[in-house]
């Protein structure tokens, strides 16, 4: 968990001040021409060079921190992932319905459609099952933790059967246990679905996680096991299902959650190898997506950005200045609930996408569009 150091840092960081260029006396505009040639190497504090007044080459402290202080990450800051136990439970959302009399396009449904979700049983992968269950397919919950998938996949039948009152109809949601990273563990859990479903249309890869070291110190075991989980458990399961459509002869769409950290870096928390294995599954998609083209498989990428599920819940409420600080820096102005995923996942699922191939879509407040 984070540590008192990172908290004084924190509030520290998020202290309102006025950018130091904001408030410094006009001058003259000459100034502000640089000369490309002869530009003093920024570490050079010796050397008087206008231009430095207006970077990050000046001292700080003329007019509070320096600037770049709020684009920059803390090295102190430290989260590891944690243990299995001190995770709160995720339930499924409620009133989202499934049968009703709204008008929509029907390409939007996936009745009669099988989909497998990985890191189903919690946070933002149950949400997507829940997502694809009430746009009419059948799912199969993949997880490492056994009892929550198995809780996950009896809830959301019975959400099913609350909020469609009367329907002879009940979707197929099984469990099955998977660690996403061995190869064996995906091959017997595939087998497993193969047996219970008969087929595999769609596929949802959301098992994955996050921890917060600076480089230098990243223990490299730790380094190892969250690109295994996040990068080779989104590849493996990606080519066992396209195996499997390729066998079939039949068409289908496979949806990677890669994370708006392949695409930016976040601040203040340091967390490169995460912004680096997101950029890999965000890439995969679009390489699977050319490489699978001609047998009809899509494969995209949802990029989520700061979501509120019960674990960043938890980790915010325990720390609420990192909440301000997330939030500032989002367009909107506040995170993303889970449920934001749903359209977006049965979009790209279903045929209402049919000509989207190796997209990234962005669920992020637009927070990387700053
Ligand atoms: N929550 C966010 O703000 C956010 C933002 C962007 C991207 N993401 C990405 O979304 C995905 C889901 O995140 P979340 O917030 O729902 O996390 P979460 O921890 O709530 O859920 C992840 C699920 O994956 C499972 N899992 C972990 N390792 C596994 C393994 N080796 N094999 C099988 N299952 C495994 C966990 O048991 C858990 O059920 C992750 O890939 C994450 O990187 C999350």
């Amino acid at each position: 968990m984070f540590k008192s150091q990172v908290m004084r840092h924190v509030a520290r960081a998020t202290r309102a001040q006025v950018p130091r260029a904001a408030v410094r006396p006009a001058r003259p505009a000459v100034a502000s021409i640089r000369h490309f040639t002869s530009a003093p190497s920024r570490f050079d504090k010796s050397t008087e060079d206008e231009h430095n007044a207006y970077t990050t080459a000046a001292e700080p402290g003329e007019s509070g921190d320096h600037e770049g202080q709020f684009a920059r990450t803390n090295q102190d800051i430290k989260v590891e992932y944690p243990e299995e136990k001190d995770l709160p439970p995720s339930q499924p959302v409620q009133g989202r319905g499934g049968i009703h009399a709204k008008r929509t396009l029907a390409s939007f449904s996936l009745e009669g459609k099988t989909a497998v979700v990985t890191g189903g049983a919690r946070g933002l992968g149950l949400v997507m099952a829940q997502a694809l269950v009430t746009s009419g397919a059948d799912v199969a919950i993949v997880d490492m933790n056994r009892e929550e998938a198995q809780r996950s996949a009896e809830g959301l039948i019975e959400l099913f059967q609350k909020e469609n009152e009367g329907t002879d109809k009940l979707p197929k949601v099984t469990a099955h246990f998977c660690d996403v990273s061995s190869p064996t563990s995906v091959n017997q859990s595939f087998a497993e679905i193969l047996r219970l479903h008969d087929k595999v249309d769609n596929l949802v890869t959301s098992a994955g996680f996050t921890e917060n070291y600076d480089a230098i110190s990243y223990p490299h075991d730790r380094m190892q096991k969250l690109w295994g989980v996040n990068v080779d458990g989104t590849y493996l399961y990606a080519v066992t299902v396209a195996k499997h459509l390729m066998e079939r002869k039949a068409p289908g769409s496979i949806v990677m959650i890669g994370s708006m950290s392949g695409a930016i870096v976040n601040v203040p928390q340091p967390q490169a190898p995460y912004n680096a294995a997101k950029a890999a599954v965000r890439h995969l998609a679009s390489s699977l997506a050319v490489e699978w083209a001609h047998a009809g498989i899509r494969v995209n990428c949802i990029s989520p950005g700061y979501m509120l599920t019960a674990l960043t819940k938890k980790i915010l409420d325990d720390n609420p200045d990192l909440q301000k600080q997330w939030t500032s820096l989002i367009p909107v102005g506040k995170m993303g609930r889970p449920e934001d995923l749903m359209g977006a996942v049965t979009f790209l699922s279903s045929d209402a996408s049919l000509y989207v191939n190796g997209a990234d879509l962005r669920v992020d407040g637009a927070y990387t569009c700053t």
